[in-house]
């Protein structure tokens, strides 16, 4: 599979949402308003591209000195296994030596995580408002946003 790798270039709102409904990645791709703000917030931002389409994408935050998050990682089932996650993720470690970067990896990427180099962490903790709505089941996620994933 051929693809090339753009370093902070914002994709398309449709092109987002069909990758992330196809991957699956569950974010609120039907909440453009939302998914808009996650991308407005992001400082880093990688895609991977075929031609023009988009194959892949990482959403990140970093103060570039000392922290960072991967917020999302999200690759087309199609690039899947072709080194797509991998090429996405190598620019973090080489533009921003001084990151120590985390994630929350995501059932489907449990044994992902590990294989390419990262280690698990031991002291990780989370909390959010009582309200905050939990993330929706791959069944439910996937039947919600089918209408998207067919144009990625
Ligand atoms: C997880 C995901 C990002 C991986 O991306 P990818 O482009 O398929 O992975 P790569 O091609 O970079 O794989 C690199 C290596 O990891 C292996 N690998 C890929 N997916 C794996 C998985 N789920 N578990 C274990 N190993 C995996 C590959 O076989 C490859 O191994 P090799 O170097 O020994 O040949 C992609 O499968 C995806 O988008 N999944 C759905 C969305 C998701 O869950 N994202 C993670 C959010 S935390």
């Amino acid at each position: 599979m051929t693809f090339r790798i753009a370093c902070h270039t914002r994709p398309e709102l449709p092109a987002i949402q069909a990758l992330y409904a196809a991957s699956p990645l569950r974010r609120p791709v039907d909440d453009e308003p939302r998914l808009t703000r996650m991308f407005d917030a992001a400082n880093v931002i990688h895609s991977a591209w075929a031609g023009d389409r988009l194959v892949g994408l990482l959403r990140g935050w970093t103060d570039g000195a000392f922290d960072g998050y991967l917020c999302d990682l999200a690759v087309h089932p199609d690039f899947q296994k072709s080194g797509v996650g991998r090429a996405l993720m190598d620019p973090l470690f080489t533009e921003y030596p001084q990151v120590r970067w985390v994630l929350l990896a995501s059932p489907l990427a449990e044994g992902y995580y590990g294989h390419v180099g990262w280690k698990p962490l031991e002291n990780a903790w989370v909390k959010s408002h009582p309200d905050c709505v939990p993330m929706p089941g791959y069944a439910e996620y996937q039947a919600r946003v089918a209408h998207l994933a067919a144009k990625a």
